[in-house]
């Protein structure tokens, strides 16, 4: 059972003197540092940081499992209709629990249901999505913390078309699950009116920091992993980053550093680059993260989801020897089982480094490789290394991450916690759509002069 950040490689020592002062971290990186767990407390007393309780909930665990027992009985599939915060995690815990296969190998689900997770309104995607599926044969979770997401809100309304599509036996109400909060938007009254069982986002949970409560909770036991594993892991991670000292605060690290990197170093680009396919999403549940939080007031770091070693055939390139802007962390874990490279009398001389080698073994190689190389042309990396991938460590990583990230608004000085810039857009989209009070935006005329292209 274990995480560790590994920052060695962000200091000046390591990188001909590029990266950050060693005696920095000890002096004013501690002091800044110290200065935004103030904000971070306040934060919390205020009672704006309710993900910090989640791992808090023992009950939790238990109701999902029985809530999931009961709702996916005679189920082949589960479709998770959210976005945002309320789908990003939930296809981290299905690729990260279940493996990237799950959907596709009938041995890894072992007679548990698909997971497939609807964010974009892509009406082919959907389409396509609801042609392969039997419709009494699926059940379907809601997520919106808000109740009132305009993409959420559309699909729900078709899946449920769907589910009570001409011939379809039963009580559709019983495929339903919505999760959301307690008290506020549309899904809530409609559960209640209707008899839809629900499951609560707590109200001081915003939607991206909410991965450790039911939004989470269903996804990992849908998959077969132990929900109270996952926030086992989170209360060990909270219980270390809290702390004001800030070389034994993982979290803490992981923010100051960035954040320097940054604002001291011009390093504004934080790459997440996971050196496993079941880690994949976590890159794109952390880009969410970092930049819904973080990017406000004109401020905010750039973050980049990568993978090892797929990336070394693509952005590894502008990584080594593009402009000194960006800061890598890889992430790695053990394999569950490696598998040997087969070498015969047959193959070339050429090859005969891989005998005998595993697949896995080459591929942490290859991290360890990047790693050191990037260091050679000056360029910082950390790593985060986890004991294993499992409901434990995942749940520890989120953790890790959302501390770090609120961490990273008090140091960047902006709210980590709202994100008023989707609003316009969203405001646009509903008059566009012809909602009642809202106008549609005033666009320029078009200028035929400043459009080009291949036919009309
Ligand atoms: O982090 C956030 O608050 C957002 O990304 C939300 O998760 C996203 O907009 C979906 O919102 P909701 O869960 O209210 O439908």
């Amino acid at each position: 059972m274990s995480i560790v950040f590994d920052w060695a490689n962000l200091v000046s020592d390591r990188l001909a003197g590029r990266g950050i002062p060693a005696a920095d971290v000890e002096g004013p990186l501690a002091d800044r540092f110290r200065a935004a767990m103030e904000d971070v407390r306040a934060w919390r007393s205020e009672g704006r940081l309710g993900f910090l309780d989640l791992p808090d909930d023992d009950a939790l665990p238990a109701e999902v499992r029985a809530r999931v027992a009961d709702w996916t009985a005679d189920v082949d599939d589960v479709l998770i209709v959210g976005i945002g915060g309320s789908a990003l995690g939930a296809v981290v815990l299905r690729d990260a629990l279940g493996g990237v296969r799950w959907n596709a190998s009938d041995i890894d689900r072992n007679r548990r249901p698909r997971v497939h997770v609807l964010d974009n309104p892509d009406p082919d995607t959907v389409r396509g999505l609801l042609r392969d599926l039997d419709p009494d044969r699926t059940a379907v979770n809601v997520v919106s913390k808000s109740g009132s997401t305009a993409e959420t809100m559309a699909l729900f309304l078709v899946v449920r078309a769907w589910l009570e599509s001409e011939g379809v036996a039963g009580d559709v109400r019983r495929r339903l699950l919505f999760t959301t909060d307690p008290e506020r938007g549309a899904l809530r009254p409609m559960a209640e009116a209707e008899g839809i069982a629900a499951l609560p986002i707590p109200p001081d949970v915003g939607g991206r920091f909410s991965v450790l409560s039911a939004v989470g909770l269903v996804p990992a036991t849908l998959v077969g992993a132990d929900p109270a594993e996952l926030l086992r892991g989170a209360a060990d991670m909270r219980d270390r980053s809290l702390g004001d000292d800030l070389a034994r605060n993982p979290a803490g690290l992981f923010a100051t550093l960035l954040h320097a990197l940054d604002v001291d170093h011009g390093r504004a680009i934080h790459v997440l680059m996971p050196y496993a396919d079941r880690l994949r999403s976590m890159a794109l549940w952390f880009q969410q993260l970092w930049a819904e939080s973080l990017g406000k007031d004109g401020r905010g770091p750039t973050p980049l989801p990568a993978l090892g070693a797929v990336d070394q055939h693509a952005q590894v390139q502008l990584f080594m020897e593009g402009p000194h802007d960006k800061a890598v962390v890889f992430v790695s874990a053990p394999f569950d089982a490696d598998v040997p490279v087969p070498f015969g009398s047959r193959d070339p001389a050429a090859l005969a480094y891989l005998a005998d080698r595993g697949l896995g073994e080459l591929l942490d190689a290859e991290r360890r490789a990047t790693m050191e190389a990037l260091r050679t042309r000056e360029r910082p990396s950390a790593s985060l290394e986890l004991g294993g991938i499992d409901a434990y460590h995942l749940g520890a990583l989120f953790m890790l991450l959302e501390v770090a990230t609120v961490v990273g608004g008090a140091l960047y000085g902006v709210d980590p916690l709202d994100q008023p810039g989707v609003e316009q857009g969203k405001i646009f989209t509903y008059g566009l759509m012809g909602r009642d009070g809202f106008d549609p935006p005033a666009f320029p005329p078009p200028d035929e002069h400043r459009r080009v292209g291949l036919g009309d």
